[in-house]
């Protein structure tokens, strides 16, 4: 029987024709190609991202999903002390945010004003489920991948506490197990930073959407007058790209090597003269909740500018930028 999540037709992402269910796995009908279930989560990927190899990755998602007694919360914080190569307060910036992402995920689409109800909507890079989990909340068909299976075992702890019942894969963005044109809407947020086939995602995401629909991906603008978002450092995109992950290392105690924003120059020409899909600044996530009244006033006038005709000139220097169609 062919093989689908939520609906949606899966498919061999070397080869693009339909997967069959199997009993633990599925089958492509052309290539002799098949792909696991690895903790409940189907593994459609054919290759693993750059921290972990495919088994170290399976293993600590099968270690995750054992804490059956955890909640979002709790597991979260599990798979940082499982992750002792990043700095605590770096993992702690990192629990705080993914804790707050139901938050983000809720100001983002309210931001891009799309209507996502009754809307198929897929999440390249979907990390701990924040946006998803808005966006399945107001009704859409939401769909997630992501290269990290680790991670998906995470965001089904957030979901499932919710009770919210919303698929996950685990695929490559720029190879995902999809037809082109499926979804009214795919968004990417802060993943294209974290992936070496940049053009292919960026590529893909814009694919994945029917005629008409709406694609957003947000990435972090190297040249960001802002603290650089992963490590919040200044300046680090100012470095030639050589040095950066040295002066990460020596500042943060931290490995920068597969981090990679990107400027506005770098995104048209990923694009390529004849795509219609537009760069602007992204809006800014939600402020700090004790944010005091100056960040609230800078925020209101990047606000304004980023719609406003000065927008281009935002854009060069915007702490993210968005590619929009
Ligand atoms: C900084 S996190 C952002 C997660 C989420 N979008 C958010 O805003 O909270 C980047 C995510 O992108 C995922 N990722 C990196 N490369 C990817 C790829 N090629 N395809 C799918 N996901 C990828 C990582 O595993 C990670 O979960």
């Amino acid at each position: 029987m062919t093989a689908s999540v939520g609906g949606f037709e899966l498919v061999c992402p070397l080869c693009r024709t339909p997967l069959d269910d199997g009993d633990d796995r599925y089958r492509c009908r052309r290539c002799p190609r098949t792909y696991p279930i690895v903790a409940g989560i189907p593994d459609l990927r054919v290759r693993p991202d750059r921290y972990l190899t495919l088994e170290e990755d399976r293993a600590k998602a099968r270690a995750l999903a054992e804490h059956a007694d955890l909640g979002f919360a709790d597991l979260t914080r599990r798979y940082w002390e499982m992750t002792p190569e990043v700095p605590t307060e770096l993992a702690d910036r990192y629990v705080a945010a993914a804790l707050d992402g139901e938050r983000r995920g809720a100001a983002f689409l309210d931001e891009t004003g799309v209507d996502v109800a009754e809307a198929s909507l897929l999440e390249v890079g979907c990390g701990t489920g924040g946006l998803l989990a808005a966006a399945a909340r107001r009704g859409a068909r939401a769909v997630g991948i992501d290269l990290a299976l680790r991670w998906l075992v995470v965001a089904r702890r957030r979901l499932t506490e919710a009770g919210l019942d919303v698929p996950l894969v685990a695929a490559d963005g720029a190879m995902p197990p999809f037809r082109p044109g499926t979804f009214d809407v795919t968004v990417s947020v802060e993943t294209l930073e974290h992936t070496d086939d940049q053009r292919g995602l960026l590529h893909w995401c814009l694919a994945s959407v029917r005629p008409g629909g709406t694609c957003r991906v947000v990435v972090a603008n190297r040249f960001s007058l802002a603290p650089e978002t992963t490590v919040r450092l200044w300046g680090v995109g100012f470095l030639p790209r050589a040095w950066a992950p040295a002066y990460v290392r020596w500042r943060r105690s931290t490995r920068y090597q597969f981090v990679r924003p990107v400027s506005v120059t770098e995104l048209r020409a990923m694009l390529g003269p004849r795509s219609p899909a537009v760069i602007g600044p992204a809006p800014l996530p939600p402020p700090h909740p004790e944010a005091g009244r100056a960040e609230l006033a800078v925020r209101e006038l990047y606000r304004r500018m980023a719609r406003s005709p000065m927008a281009p000139l935002l854009t060069r220097v915007a702490p993210f930028l968005e590619v929009r169609t």
